[in-house]
C-alpha cells in the first residue's frame, strides 16, 4: 500500500513537468502543406526555432495553406504565429478527425503590419481538434511565410473508459507526453542527419 502510495506520486509529479516542457502542443507534431520552396518546408513550424533561417516558405502565393496534425485530440485555446510576412493576411482553422466540426481562430491584433500574431480560438472539450490549419486567400499576392507555430492547448481524454481512476487517467497523459517527446527527439534527429548530408 505504501509503495503503491509513493509510486502514485512519483507518476503525478513526472507527468506534471513533462507537461510544463511541453506546453506547445504544436512541437515536433506533422505538417502538411499546399507548396513549399525547398528546403523549406512545413515542419520548419513546429521545430522549436523561431528565428530565419527555419522558416516555412510556399513556393507560390494565392491559395496557400499548412495543416499541423496535433495527433491526439486536444482543446485549443490560442494559436501565436511568429515571423510571417508583414503583408501576409492569414486564417486560422481547427477540424476535428472526421473533418465536421470546423472552428474559426480569430486574431487578437491587426495582421498587416505585423509579424507576430496570436489568434484566440473557442474551442471547447466537446469540439477537440486534431488539426490546426493557417491558409491564406486566392487573391493573396505574396508567398505564405511562417518561422514558427506554437499552439497553447491542451491534451483531452475522450473516452468515459480513460477515466477508470485517478491514477489510469495520470498514466494516460505521462504516456501521451512521452510519446510527444519522443517524435519530438525523432524529428530533431532527422533534422540533424539532414544538415549534415546537405
Ligand atoms: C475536409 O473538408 C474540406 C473542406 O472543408 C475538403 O476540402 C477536404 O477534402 C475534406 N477532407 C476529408 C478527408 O474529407
Ligand atoms: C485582424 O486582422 C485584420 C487584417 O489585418 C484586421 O483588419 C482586423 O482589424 C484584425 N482584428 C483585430 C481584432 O485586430
Ligand atoms: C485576401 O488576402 C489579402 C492579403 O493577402 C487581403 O488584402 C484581402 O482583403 C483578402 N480578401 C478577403 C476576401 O479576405
Amino acid at each position: 500500500m505504501g509503495v503503491f502510495t509513493i509510486l502514485t506520486v512519483f507518476v503525478v509529479v513526472s507527468s506534471f513537468s513533462v507537461l510544463n516542457v511541453l506546453a506547445n502542443v504544436a512541437l515536433g507534431k506533422m505538417v502538411r502543406e499546399s507548396s513549399s520552396a525547398a528546403p523549406f518546408n512545413s515542419y520548419l513550424v513546429v521545430d522549436g526555432m523561431n528565428s530565419a533561417p527555419y522558416c516555412y516558405k510556399s513556393q507560390t502565393s494565392g491559395s496557400q495553406w499548412i495543416q499541423i496534425d496535433l495527433i491526439w485530440l486536444h482543446q485549443v485555446d490560442y494559436v501565436r504565429v511568429f515571423g510571417k510576412l508583414s503583408t501576409n493576411i492569414l486564417n486560422v482553422k481547427l477540424t476535428s478527425p472526421n473533418n465536421l466540426t470546423n472552428i474559426v481562430c480569430s486574431n487578437q491584433t491587426d495582421q498587416a503590419g505585423s509579424i507576430n500574431v496570436v489568434f484566440q480560438c473557442s474551442d471547447s472539450p466537446e469540439h477537440s481538434s486534431k488539426y490546426v490549419t493557417i491558409y491564406q486567400n486566392s487573391t493573396s499576392t505574396d508567398i505564405m511565410n511562417i518561422c514558427e507555430v506554437v499552439v497553447d492547448g491542451q491534451w483531452v481524454l475522450r473516452s468515459p473508459l480513460n477515466f477508470a481512476s485517478d491514477g489510469e487517467v495520470v498514466r494516460e497523459v505521462a504516456s501521451a507526453r512521452e510519446q510527444d517527446m519522443e517524435i519530438y527527439e525523432k524529428r530533431k534527429g532527422h533534422e540533424q542527419l539532414d544538415e549534415q548530408q546537405s
